[in-house]
């Protein structure tokens, strides 16, 4: 459209005139996506952007993703301003995981080692000992539990459950879920495998446990566009947001790549593979906050500091 192409155009220009770098998840829409590609910024998911954003020579980091990732930028670069398109795109998984409720929970079992995922906020992880991504999670409580340590997991039950079953670690599992990847049903899944016998499954791990095992591949974002690209089959039906979708394609010109099938296409599907503040970042909010250096991203000195602590373990453990 003409009006993405005047957006587009005015923030490669303001990019380079604030020297800012954008760093955008995989969910994102694929317009900035490419933008993202196109200014020598990154297309990543979660951990590597984190990192990402640590590395980059940049004045501004203008985060395109949900509001736990802009909060992790900041944290890890106090020198430089963190921008978002939106500070209104959450995740379900820090929603269902209030600090107070957490600490509490903390609190009644202190012989556990807390482990938080980063879809967090900044408080959450503060309380924590590690933070992790998808991308390392079932490799930091191999690492934790040869150390013969217990764990209190949290937010996301379905990847906390899935490490369990994997591991057969000692953990407690906090009650949250991804509106989006619960939608994912494993009856649906089994009706497409039958009309596409020779496809993989590749699935991320906040599905649900009878999706996981149906899957092939399991894995971060990052991850499921390796499979795509280095497996020899042909057909894939993947197990996560469409924005994916963009990247995997463009990596995997010659495969086939199939959404799988969510609560099904009626009024019970609330997100049908589609986060729905992934799509609050628009060319227009991008373009707008970078304009006026608004929705600014800041974590209180004193917070960042005790943050800091796991999310630079995550870091140095994944080095
Ligand atoms: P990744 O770390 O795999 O990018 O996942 C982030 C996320 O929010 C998945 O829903
Ligand atoms: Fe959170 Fe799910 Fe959206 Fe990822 S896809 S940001 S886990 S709600």
């Amino acid at each position: 459209q003409a009006q993405d192409q005047v957006y587009r155009h005015a923030i490669k220009g303001l990019l380079k005139e604030r020297k800012a770098t954008l760093v955008a998840h995989y969910y994102t829409d694929p317009a900035i996506q490419a933008l993202a590609e196109e200014t020598n910024g990154i297309v990543a998911d979660s951990l590597e952007m984190a990192r990402f954003g640590r590395d980059c020579d940049a004045d501004v980091l203008m985060v395109a993703g949900v509001r736990f990732m802009g909060e992790t930028a900041s944290i890890l670069s106090p020198d430089k301003t963190v921008l978002m398109p939106t500070t209104e795109a959450t995740c379900s998984l820090d929603i269902a995981c209030p600090i107070d409720e957490f600490s509490a929970f903390c609190d009644q079992h202190p012989d556990r080692v807390v482990v938080v995922y980063a879809n967090t906020s900044a408080a959450v992880k503060a309380r924590a000992d590690w933070v992790v991504t998808s991308s390392i999670a079932l490799d930091v409580i191999e690492h934790l539990q040869d150390q013969g340590k217990k764990i209190l997991w949290a937010p996301d039950r379905h990847l906390g459950h899935y490490i369990q079953h994997k591991t057969g670690a000692d953990m407690i599992l906090w009650d949250a879920a991804c509106i989006v990847h619960e939608e994912f049903k494993a009856k649906g899944l089994m009706d497409m495998k039958t009309l596409y016998p020779d496809a993989k499954v590749l699935a991320h791990p906040e599905s649900p446990a009878s999706v996981l095992a149906m899957a092939d591949v399991i894995g971060s974002t990052s991850q499921l566009i390796n499979a795509a690209v280095e497996l020899p089959d042909k057909t894939f039906i993947v197990a996560t947001d469409q924005g994916i979708f963009y990247k995997m394609q463009q990596q995997a010109p010659d495969k086939t790549l199939i959404v799988a099938p969510t609560a099904g296409n009626d009024a019970s599907c609330r997100s049908c593979a589609s986060c729905p503040w992934m799509g609050m970042n628009s060319l227009q909010a991008l373009y707008e906050s970078l304009r006026d250096g608004s929705n600014r991203i800041q974590v209180e000195r004193d917070l960042a500091a005790q943050a800091m602590v796991p999310l630079q373990r995550m870091l140095d453990f994944s080095r």
